[in-house]
């Protein structure tokens, strides 16, 4: 017998209606019907096992799932989808589960469904720079992939060790080379997607060039599992750069970083593929956290820039380099800087920079806000948040993506709290607002800003949305409370 728990939730429609989506729960039968066409190794019930796919990164969000399916093939993942849409059977699409926003994991007891069996390179077409891969490999390694190959990926981030390449276009992840390569929308050519009945969107095109109607996998970039479920993914990677470089500069004021990075797009605009800031709060987390790094300049500052050079011409690129470090050093618009030496030291500047998160992430519990601002307005934000917070926090820091206008500002408490929320939200989203900023740059919506996604849409955006969502996934059951905000006006 089927059992039928139904979980009522609302989701909002046009003018203010509630549609009332009905959704069930597994039950022992709907296990041994998983069993029936999936591997032993596919079905995770143990309770032990389930532990880290119901856990978020940040352990700020808990679900309560009793299954996790680990399909091997795209046709797996069709027969899972059919069959829960038939049942009504919630879903929550899994990569890496680095998600910053709570959009990995269950919010209730929806099926966790793991693309991590899924990873095999499908090919390689160097003379395009074209490659085509299961959407469960996993960054890191098709960079070193690539590598032998002299590519790159065109996207890099601190959890590319974890991350998946589908993850990475379910959240259209920015991270450390947006600022060079562009976001997703511009170098994924391809993808292929499991819609929530079961049909497979074959969307695989190496093309760069393809104006045939609509460009569905655009959709899907960043529909945070709502819209389908990524099953291949078809992305162009750059050629490897033959020279690369690294600088870690210090500077007294946020003032003097907007204009280390005015000079720096005009010294080095066409060879610069990163321009990062920390300040020094974010640096002292990471060398408290980290025993082997050290800073890299003499004396702590109170910002610091790192920004790297890919070019061709290795003599070309250190000479514009140093000419742009004299000016700045003699402009007094820099404190002090270091221009990494040797391949170790190359790595240790940016493993300082990818490591922050990681160290905030073990001293407490941490409140991030990943925005777009104006640059100029960027770290008042951050200064406001530390008086409005007062002693409270552990640390309140900024860094992040200032080439791209993207802060990531954090506030770290012993525990995660209401009381702690409601002194930064919603205070934070409505001074990005004011701003005309986005209250969320790259990490997405997920589970924790579905109530604040009108600060950043406007609800004809959002009902767009939700038609989108009702067309492609009309039961409800991929990835619900994620993304659209129940209520829509
Ligand atoms: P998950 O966390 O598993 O999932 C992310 C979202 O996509 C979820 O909503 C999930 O349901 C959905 N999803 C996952 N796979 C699929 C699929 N195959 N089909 C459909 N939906 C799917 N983000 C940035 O933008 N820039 C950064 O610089 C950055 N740095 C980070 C550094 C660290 C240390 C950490 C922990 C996270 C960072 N992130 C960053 C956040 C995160 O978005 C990225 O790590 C990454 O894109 C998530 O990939 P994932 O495979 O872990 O996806
Ligand atoms: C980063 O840029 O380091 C990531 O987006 C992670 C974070 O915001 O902490
Ligand atoms: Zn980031």
């Amino acid at each position: 017998m089927l059992q039928s728990l139904s979980h009522h939730f609302k989701c909002g429609s046009s003018f203010g209606l509630f549609l009332s989506h009905s959704l069930s729960s597994v039950s022992e039968e709907d296990l041994t019907h998983f069993r029936s066409f999936l591997p032993k190794s596919a079905v995770l019930t143990d309770a032990e096992d389930l532990i880290p796919f119901n856990e978020d990164w940040l352990k700020k969000y808990h679900g309560n799932s009793r299954v996790v399916l680990r399909p091997k093939t795209t046709e797996h993942v069709s027969k899972i989808l059919k069959y829960c849409n038939e049942r009504r059977l919630p879903v929550v699409p899994q990569g890496g589960n680095t998600c910053l926003v709570g959009g990995s994991v269950p919010v209730k007891d929806e099926i966790i469904l793991s693309l991590n069996s899924m990873n095999s390179i499908r090919s390689f077409d160097p003379h395009a720079g074209v490659l085509t891969c299961d959407a469960g490999c996993v960054l890191e390694n098709l960079e070193v992939f690539l590598a032998e190959k002299d590519h790159i990926m065109p996207i890099d981030l601190g959890a590319k060790g974890s991350c998946h390449i589908g993850g990475n276009v379910a959240a259209n992840a920015g991270g450390l080379r947006l600022l060079r390569y562009g976001s997703l929308h511009g170098s994924l050519l391809g993808l292929e997607v499991v819609l929530a009945d079961g049909t497979v969107l074959n969307e695989m095109s190496t093309l760069r060039k393809d104006n045939t109607g609509y460009d569905l996998k655009q959709l899907f970039i960043g529909s945070e599992g709502t819209l389908g479920v990524i099953t291949g993914v078809s992305i162009l990677t750059p050629p490897k750069s033959n020279a690369m470089n690294v600088v870690f500069l210090s500077c007294d004021s946020y003032d003097q970083v907007l204009r280390t990075l005015e000079m720096a797009k005009k010294r080095l605009g066409e060879v610069m593929s990163a321009f990062e800031f920390l300040d020094d709060d974010a640096l002292g987390s990471v060398l408290g956290h980290m025993s082997n790094l050290v800073c890299p300049v003499e004396e702590r500052r109170s910002f610091y820039v790192v920004i790297e050079t890919s070019g061709s011409n290795k003599d070309h690129d250190e000479e514009k380099l140093m000419a742009f470090l004299e000016e700045v050093m003699g402009d007094g618009i820099i404190a002090d800087g270091v221009l990494a030496q040797s391949e170790t030291q190359f790595k240790d500047i940016w493993a300082l920079r990818e490591s922050i998160s990681e160290s905030l992430n073990k001293k407490g519990a941490v409140y991030k806000y990943d925005v777009s601002l104006p640059q100029s307005r960027m770290y008042d934000l951050v200064e406001d948040i530390r008086k409005r917070v007062g002693s409270q926090s552990l640390i309140t820091c900024g860094y992040g993506h200032i080439g791209d206008g993207n802060l990531h500002l954090n506030v770290v408490f012993p525990s995660f709290e209401k009381k702690h929320e409601e002194i930064l939200e919603p205070f934070v989203y409505e001074w990005v607002s004011k701003e005309h900023g986005s209250v969320s740059a790259e990490h997405g919506i997920g589970y924790m800003k579905p109530k604040v996604l009108h600060h950043s849409k406007t609800w004809e955006s959002i009902r767009v949305m939700k038609t989108i969502k009702d067309a492609l996934d009309p039961n409800g059951i991929l990835n619900p409370w994620k993304v659209l905000p129940e209520k829509i006006q």
